[in-house]
């Protein structure tokens, strides 16, 4: 998996508008290439584009920018040929639901069709706008973290939140507000893989054309091809268009929650683990 550095002074989220400063770390920029044309244009209905904005700035902002024109880890799916080539889902879709997960793209197994369909066609309306603009800079803004209530993270945590079915304050997460500060411990929270290695890593099963079943750990995984550690230590090639592959992945809840924080919520989360030290 790519190393991903996240600059402090980078951060999007549910809550926080996408934020960069002058000289931030990254790569050389194609700004000044034109993005791929749509090669089937298509057009969506306003009430829909508006619902995948929310979804997006939610679950994919982060990475790739509430604009999806690019964040630290993400590219710019204005740019993107995959997306120049999408019609009305039929790559974004399958390759949103895999993620790349070696790359740093979670697996949005769980995320109903009518959000992604949503997510979609803003990814499309974006990408319109960018073509119609020649492309723009993104703004400049400085998430305000310092704005949380702990007591009511602490409720959101031991209740709606739900963290406490995976999570404890005394346990696991005792000292996690000294381990990480500030946009670090945003950062893992919302993401808790980034920058390393899966903790736990996913597991799959996979049921094959011919009936035989492989499972064990997955070593890496895209849209096309998962690869299964098997029992015996085997690494086993499987393609999507061939195996039922099931994927069960200890971070999926995270990926999920993303998209049921409200703004408020994720920063009472946030000012409440930073009282855990
Ligand atoms: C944790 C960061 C992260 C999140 C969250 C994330 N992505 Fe990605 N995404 C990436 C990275 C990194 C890549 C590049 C993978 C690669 O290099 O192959 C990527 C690639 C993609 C691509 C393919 C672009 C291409 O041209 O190959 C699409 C489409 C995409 N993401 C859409 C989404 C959508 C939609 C969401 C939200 C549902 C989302 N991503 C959430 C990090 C993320
Ligand atoms: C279904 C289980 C599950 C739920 C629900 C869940 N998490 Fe997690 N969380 C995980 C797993 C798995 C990890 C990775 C464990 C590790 O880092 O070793 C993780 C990691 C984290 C980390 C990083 C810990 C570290 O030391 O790096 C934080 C912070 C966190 N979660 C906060 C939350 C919060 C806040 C909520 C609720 C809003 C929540 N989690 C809900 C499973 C869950």
């Amino acid at each position: 998996m790519r190393v991903i550095l996240f600059s402090l002074w980078i951060f999007a989220g549910a809550a926080v508008l996408f934020a960069q400063q002058p000289a931030p770390v990254r790569a050389p920029s194609t700004a000044s290439q034109r993005p791929p044309q749509t090669v089937q244009p298509q057009t969506y209905q306003p009430e829909q584009i508006q619902a995948g904005q929310i979804r997006f700035s939610s679950q994919c902002g982060f990475c790739h920018g509430r604009d999806a024109a690019g964040g630290e880890t993400g590219p710019d799916l204005t740019r993107s040929v995959l997306v120049a080539q999408d019609l009305r889902g039929d790559k974004i879709g399958p390759m949103i639901r895999s993620g790349r997960q070696e790359k740093g793209m979670p697996a949005f197994q769980e995320l109903a069709e009518s959000d992604l369909n949503a997510i979609v066609a803003f990814v499309h309306d974006q990408k319109t706008k960018a073509e119609s603009l020649g492309g723009g800079r993104r703004s400049v803004d400085v998430a305000d973290l310092q704005t949380g209530n702990a007591d009511a993270g602490k409720q959101y945590f031991n209740g709606a939140g739900g963290c406490a079915k995976c999570h404890s304050a005394s346990g696991d997460l005792a000292g996690v507000g000294m381990r990480f500060q500030g946009l670090a411990l945003l950062q893992r929270m919302l993401y808790p893989a980034s920058g390393r290695p899966a903790p736990a890593p996913a597991k799959a099963t996979a049921t094959l054309p011919n009936g035989e079943t492989v499972s064990g750990t997955v070593v890496s995984r895209d849209e096309f091809t998962v690869v299964i550690r098997d029992t015996s230590g085997a690494n086993r090639n499987v393609s999507a268009s061939e195996g039922k592959i099931t994927i069960d992945d200890p971070l999926n809840a995270h990926f999920e929650l993303l998209g049921k924080y409200t703004d408020t919520d994720m920063h009472n989360v946030h000012a409440y683990l930073q009282t855990l030290r």
